[in-house]
């Protein structure tokens, strides 16, 4: 929730956070702004958008695996087990689990308290009978998960490649931290897209009607509505590609010619050519994947992909490991 301060008699919407990385990214070489501030409800809606287009495989890809797999999984997960959802967003997946394992409760876990009870009330509706208990935290830390599923079984859920947003350093810590939160001889199902020809990427992210870059633009957009920027849009452009070295699709907004702009009264000023990084996207062959999981504490025990190979579904244990051999 957004708190609206009051600055020399003035309302301000923003969020403290997004200015302090917004201001500390444009001062920054390379310039970056970290990518969780595409989601003001104008993204949010871009992006729903993006989901559906026809170059954006990932959603519709992963979803067709989740369907496929409901009886295998409902085999694998220990039964009455309680499922925790890690960044809840609009929970359109979670049927799809629910479904296949019948869950004994459901724990959408957001930092954003209006996303959660947005997916919590959809939830409930559709499952009267599903215990459901949302829980505002930043699941980027281990925490505690409420007393009443503490002796359940716990199926983690990480959907959507959103893991792929992290360096491989912080997708460790991030897996840790989730086997922290869950414990030992929990399950975790985590979609991770996986590397494919970079032109298929490249369109992914760049697709022919705009929309991607409608949503990268949109940061722009926001920093001038919510930290009195006047960023000239029509000077940036939204640049995708795909870095090989890193196995990543990187996102910029690149200027066109010289340009100069206030965010909150600071002059800024970039060069033509130059570029806000505005996201990555790492993706992961199988045995790329296995390693993350590994390195994160967690033993991979089955996984899954659609007949295109573009897009991977792994199962993991959070098993006590012998350090040594
Ligand atoms: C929501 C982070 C998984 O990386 O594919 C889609 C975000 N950005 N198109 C992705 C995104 C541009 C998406 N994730």
């Amino acid at each position: 929730m957004l708190k609206p301060e009051i600055e020399d008699g003035q309302a301000s919407l923003a969020d403290p956070q997004f200015r302090a990385d917004v201001l500390a990214g444009l001062e920054r070489r390379p310039r970056a702004i970290p990518a969780r501030w595409f989601y003001d409800h104008r993204g949010s809606q871009l992006f729903e958008q993006i989901t559906e287009l026809p170059e954006y495989y990932p959603t519709r890809t992963e979803t067709a695996i989740l369907q496929r797999i409901a009886p295998e999984l409902a085999r694998l997960v220990p039964a009455d087990a309680a499922l925790v959802e890690f960044g809840s967003g609009s929970s359109t997946k979670t049927p799809l689990v629910i479904d296949a394992m019948k869950p004994s409760a459901y724990v959408p876990i957001d930092i954003s308290g209006d996303f959660l009870r947005e997916s919590s009330r959809a939830l409930s509706a559709a499952y009267p009978d599903l215990f459901v208990l949302p829980f505002e935290a930043d699941f980027t830390r281990a925490l505690t998960l409420p007393k009443t599923i503490a002796a359940a079984p716990k199926l983690g859920f990480f959907p959507g490649s959103t893991i792929g947003n992290l360096i491989p350093h912080a997708a460790v810590d991030l897996l840790r931290a989730m086997r922290g939160s869950l414990g030992l001889g929990a399950h975790l199902l985590i979609g991770m897209d996986r590397i494919k020809d970079a032109d298929v990427l490249t369109r992914a992210y760049d697709d022919a009607a705009g929309v991607t870059a409608a949503f990268n633009m949109n940061l722009l957009g926001r920093i001038n509505r919510e930290l009195d920027g006047t960023v000239p849009l029509d000077s940036f452009a939204h640049r995708a590609r795909w870095n090989d070295d890193r196995a990543r699709i990187e996102m910029h907004l690149e200027a066109l010619r010289d340009v100069a702009f206030e965010v909150e009264g600071r002059p800024f000023a970039i060069e033509a050519g130059a570029t806000i990084h505005t996201e990555n996207s790492h993706k992961y062959g199988p045995r790329d994947a296995r390693i993350l999981l590994r390195a994160g504490g967690w033993t991979p025990v089955a996984e899954w992909t659609d007949p295109d190979g573009l897009f991977g579904v792994y199962l993991a244990e959070a098993q006590a490991e012998r350090p040594a051999p």
